[in-house]
């Protein structure tokens, strides 16, 4: 079956993180019934086709009522038809969600729970400016465990100061938790962020390396391998949604400043909430050379590679030369060293 999937941006958090640029806006009081018809609005103008996966993401989506959010998945079961086992994940915030709204998420259809914990110590939770406690966390955490089979945490390593010992201790605390997936994000600092107007630095690339090498090795160990740079997944608990983006299929998006890609038109909504409710929308039709310029800077991204068709082969061979890249069987893969060095290996073959 061909995968389509559906992303669903809600752009309201309870406060703003100082390292974060997604688009959201730090309220906690919003018009539910004017974003609900604006939803729809969006959905309906999508083509009819199988969903075979839907992600509310932001922005804190667990801050969306239960009742809007299973509006909008009953709209989108009598809009399209859906794949049996259609995935449905939702983003959640310790701080914005508890225990009976995670029985009511489950209630409506979300199959699979994805909570940004971002730090397992006390100290470096109040440095990336999170309202959660430790405690908080933890038990949010096994709430998760407890309702969910399919569930996944973030945690952002890399923070400035970190040592190797550090973040081996946090990871192991995360693995205590067998979780089927995790999200280990290296922190970025994003221009426009407090974190950048403060002149935040990250850590130096030596070291950096050293801990993103450990985790790989840490993951795999644990049963847990990368399946994407920055995801790791037990068999079987890759993001099925995630995954359309980087192996270049088809998604919607909609909701302020979401993107879609509907084979070679891109879509883009305002990041700007009045201008999203009115209605427009940017659409661009892509040339094939940059969709498909698109799809290597993404695949290349999987453990799982991409396929050599279309590629120079005389890149291929530098790439391969330099330890970035196997190629085997018409496919090529990222090795441990391009997983690394993702940037200059993508500007070596695009
Ligand atoms: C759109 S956020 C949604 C998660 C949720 N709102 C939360 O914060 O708990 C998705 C994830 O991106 C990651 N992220 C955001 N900004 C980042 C940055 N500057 N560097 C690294 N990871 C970042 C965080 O791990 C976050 O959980
Ligand atoms: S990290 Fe999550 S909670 Fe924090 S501002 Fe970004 S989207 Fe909101």
């Amino acid at each position: 079956m061909e995968k389509f999937g559906i992303y669903i941006h809600w752009p309201f958090c309870l406060s703003k993180c100082p390292y974060c640029d997604f688009f959201s806006m730090p309220v906690n009081k919003w018009d539910e019934s004017l974003l609900e018809a604006a939803y729809i609005r969006d959905l309906k103008r999508l083509p009819v086709q199988t969903v075979t996966s839907v992600f509310f993401g932001g922005g804190t989506p667990s801050l969306m009522s239960a009742r809007l959010i299973n509006r909008l998945i009953t709209v989108i079961r009598d809009t399209f038809p859906v794949a049996p086992d259609m995935e449905i994940s939702l983003e959640a915030n310790p701080d914005a969600i508890d225990k009976p709204k995670m029985e009511a998420l489950r209630a409506v259809g979300v199959n699979r729970l994805s909570m940004g914990i971002q730090a397992l110590n006390a100290a470096d939770l109040k440095f990336l400016g999170r309202r959660h406690s430790l405690e908080t966390a933890y038990r949010r955490i096994e709430e998760m465990k407890t309702l969910f089979s399919n569930f996944s945490f973030d945690l952002i390593y890399a923070r400035p100061g970190q040592t190797l010992q550090a973040w081996q201790k946090e990871l192991k605390e995360a693995l205590s938790f067998h979780p089927p997936h995790l999200s280990l994000y290296q922190l970025t600092i994003e221009e426009e962020t407090p974190f950048f107007r403060r002149g935040m630095e990250t850590l130096d690339d030596e070291t950096a390396r050293t801990l993103y090498e450990w985790t790989l090795d840490a993951m795999a160990a644990a049963g847990c391998p990368f399946y994407e740079v920055s995801n790791f997944a037990k068999p079987g608990f890759a993001c099925r949604h995630n995954l359309l983006y980087w192996e270049g299929d088809d998604y919607a998006g909609i909701g302020p400043a979401a993107h879609g890609r509907l084979g070679l038109v891109a879509t883009e909504n305002p990041r700007d909430l009045a201008t999203w409710l009115k209605g427009e929308t940017i659409t661009t039709l892509l040339s094939p050379k940059e969709r498909q310029e698109e799809k290597i800077m993404m695949g290349l991204r999987l453990k799982t590679g991409i396929s050599d068709q279309g590629l120079s082969l005389s890149a291929i061979q530098k790439a391969v030369e330099k330890g970035w890249l196997t190629h085997e069987g018409g496919r090529i893969f990222p090795t441990r060293e391009g997983l690394i060095m993702l940037n200059q290996l993508i500007l070596e073959l695009v």
